[in-house]
């Protein structure tokens, strides 16, 4: 049998290159050798977009297209929404009896999502936000799954998976698998400003971005040494010509790097390694009907893995009352 993986992404914004280093091509790759369930974390998106529900449902399709324009292939992988696995909303509540609020507190990721989220949250956060590891915990398990390629910042969500898992099946009995994260080789990419590159700050270089954007946004590129070495990172994920990123480390040891030469080169590049999955994304906008039925197609199939799942949760919870009489 084949290992499961289970990955993510919130719909708030389109996917960009920032995911494409650090996760998406992990999860394309890895989609060969692994039962890969891709879910489109709507639910969680909430969790800090519950005053814009039409956002959240704008970028389901969005993150959906940018999944497929990818590579992620419907053949080989299942892709789903969260909302419509209200399996993984009963997980939550059972998982929240094993995770205390200080250690929800300690969690870095949160702690720091909370502290850019002032204006959301004011001085305080909601239950929502703060439980949301909880409820990735209830994702990656109700598939059981074993792997979880993620972005660097997600592996404090793992962490807490993994404590949640162990505690179950002691409390429980053996039930639940213990996932592991897998970080893409280049995890931390910065935006052309040297802030992580992230859609919201807006410095993200996108699969729908055209040539002469990319071009410019490279252009506009930081070279200190957090920005000279952002650009150097981004060359090695998208060149195949090792002699060219050799070239390009050196001179920048050096100290002789051009950036006139460097930021153009880059720019064709990128250009050329986004133009298929550009021109796929440009086929699922015209065809939505097809995202669709993938999305329903997927979310059928995850449904009932998850219900698998919850079963054998409830049974050892003790929860198993009528058995098959209601449903
Ligand atoms: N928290 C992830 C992010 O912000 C998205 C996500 C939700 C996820 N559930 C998940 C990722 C389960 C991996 C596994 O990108």
């Amino acid at each position: 049998m084949k290992k499961i993986i289970l990955t993510g992404d919130r719909p708030t914004g389109q996917l960009h290159i920032g995911h494409f280093c650090g996760a998406l091509k992990n999860r394309v790759a890895l989609q060969d050798q692994y039962d890969t369930y891709v879910m489109i974390a709507d639910v969680q998106a909430l969790t800090d977009n519950f005053n814009d529900p039409q956002k959240v449902r704008k970028n389901v399709y969005e993150v959906a297209m940018d999944n497929l324009a990818v590579g992620i292939d419907p053949k080989k992988s299942t892709i789903f929404i969260q909302s419509l696995i209200p399996e993984i909303a009963e997980l939550t509540v059972f998982y929240s009896n094993l995770v205390t609020i200080a250690r929800l507190k300690r969690n870095p990721t949160v702690k720091e999502e909370i502290n850019q989220k002032k204006d959301l949250f004011k001085d305080d956060v909601t239950f929502g936000f703060l439980g949301y590891p909880v409820s990735q915990a209830a994702d990656i398990t109700a598939f059981q799954a074993d792997l979880v390629p993620v972005g660097e910042d997600q592996l404090p969500m793992i962490e807490q998976t993994r404590e949640i898992v162990r505690k179950f099946n002691k409390i429980y009995g053996e039930t639940l698998k213990e996932p592991e994260a897998k970080i893409g080789d280049f995890p931390r990419v910065l935006g052309m400003d040297g802030r992580k590159m992230s859609k919201s700050l807006g410095n993200a270089i996108t699969f729908t971005d055209t040539a002469d954007e990319i071009r410019n946004k490279i252009k506009g590129a930081l070279t200190n040494d957090l920005g000279a070495k952002n650009l150097l990172g981004l060359l090695e994920q998208f060149s195949d010509d090792l002699a060219v990123i050799k070239k390009f480390k050196q001179q920048f040891k050096s100290g002789t790097i051009k950036y006139s030469e460097l930021k153009p080169l880059l720019a064709d590049i990128i250009i050329q390694k986004l133009k298929p999955i550009r021109e796929k994304r440009v086929y699922y906008e015209k065809n939505r009907k097809v995202v669709e039925t993938i999305l329903l197609a997927g979310t059928k199939k995850a449904r009932l893995v998850a219900q698998q799942t919850l079963a054998k949760v409830k049974e050892k919870m003790f929860l198993n009352y009528f058995k098959d009489a209601i449903n």
